[in-house]
């Protein structure tokens, strides 16, 4: 069951806006963003492309910065990254002269941790996701699938509160993506942290999330939050059944509407 309590959120924006560019050049991304992510909630931020979507995570990531408004995390202002915030990407950032536990290590390296300590840990959540046989193989050893998986475990190695997804199933065929989805979500709730997913995919948005978070076109806001409450585990036959059907129409029918 995923009865939710009702506890201060993990993570608020608050009336986030974002410009790029000035004058003639000028360019809205997004306008007045107004979000709470709840604690242990998967949410998904839905929109079409070029809305903002992932503008709005990256800043949410404290990667980049707000022309307007603020974004708190943990009840304090975000302005910089944060290590208890993981992010992953389209394609995953793997260096080629790195094996696979090595490449999973880079965040021990980039804080001047102890690599030795953090191995087991590494090493299970390799294991997890079922390529710790490919331990000490290099990236171009490892299909797009394969690399995500690798992916994951490095974002998950300091068990972040908050995880970011922008699209890291994007670039996948559709059968590595409903099982690299399954992944995210079995470790999501293993690791036991918040998930932020940006995705264009409607039925990718319903399957994987709490709340799906649906933007309008740019300069992307908050148009509705739609409440998915099917149990999880979520297996893949949930896509089936009317009421899942139902309620990928309803989002559907919202991003249409604008
Ligand atoms: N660094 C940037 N400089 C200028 N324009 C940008 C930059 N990043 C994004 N944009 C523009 O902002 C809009 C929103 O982009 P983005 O957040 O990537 O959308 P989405 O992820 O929803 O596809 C797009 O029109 C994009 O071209
Ligand atoms: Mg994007």
């Amino acid at each position: 069951m995923t009865t939710m309590t009702q506890t201060a959120p993990l993570v608020r924006v608050d009336g986030v806006t974002k410009r790029f560019g000035s004058g003639d050049k000028e360019m809205v991304a997004l306008s007045g963003l107004n979000l709470e992510v709840r604690e242990g909630e998967f949410l998904s931020l839905l929109g079409p492309s070029g809305c903002g979507k992932s503008t709005a995570l990256n800043i949410m990531g404290g990667l980049l910065e707000a022309t307007e408004g603020t974004v708190t995390f943990s009840g304090e202002q975000l302005t910089e990254p944060n290590r208890h915030i993981g992010m992953m990407f389209q394609q995953a950032v793997m260096f080629p002269w790195r094996t696979t536990l090595e490449n999973v290590l880079l965040p021990v390296e980039i804080f001047g941790e102890k690599k030795k300590d953090f191995i087991p840990k590494a090493e299970e959540l390799l294991e997890m996701v079922g390529i710790k046989d490919f331990r000490d193989s290099y990236p171009w050893q490892l299909s797009g699938g394969m690399q995500q998986r690798a992916a994951l475990c490095r974002v998950l190695l300091h068990d972040p509160k908050l995880l970011l997804l922008d699209e890291p199933c994007g670039a996948l065929d559709e059968f590595t993506r409903e099982s690299m989805n399954q992944e995210l979500l079995r470790l999501q709730d293993y690791a036991k942290s918040t998930a932020v997913l940006v995705t264009h995919n409607i039925t990718e948005a319903v399957f994987m999330s709490d709340r799906v978070a649906v933007m309008s076109a740019r300069p992307g806001r908050l148009v509705d939050i739609i409440e998915v409450p099917f149990d999880r585990p979520r297996r893949p036959d949930l896509q089936t059944t009317n009421d899942f059907i139902k309620l990928v129409a309803k989002a559907r029918q919202m991003l249409e509407l604008q």
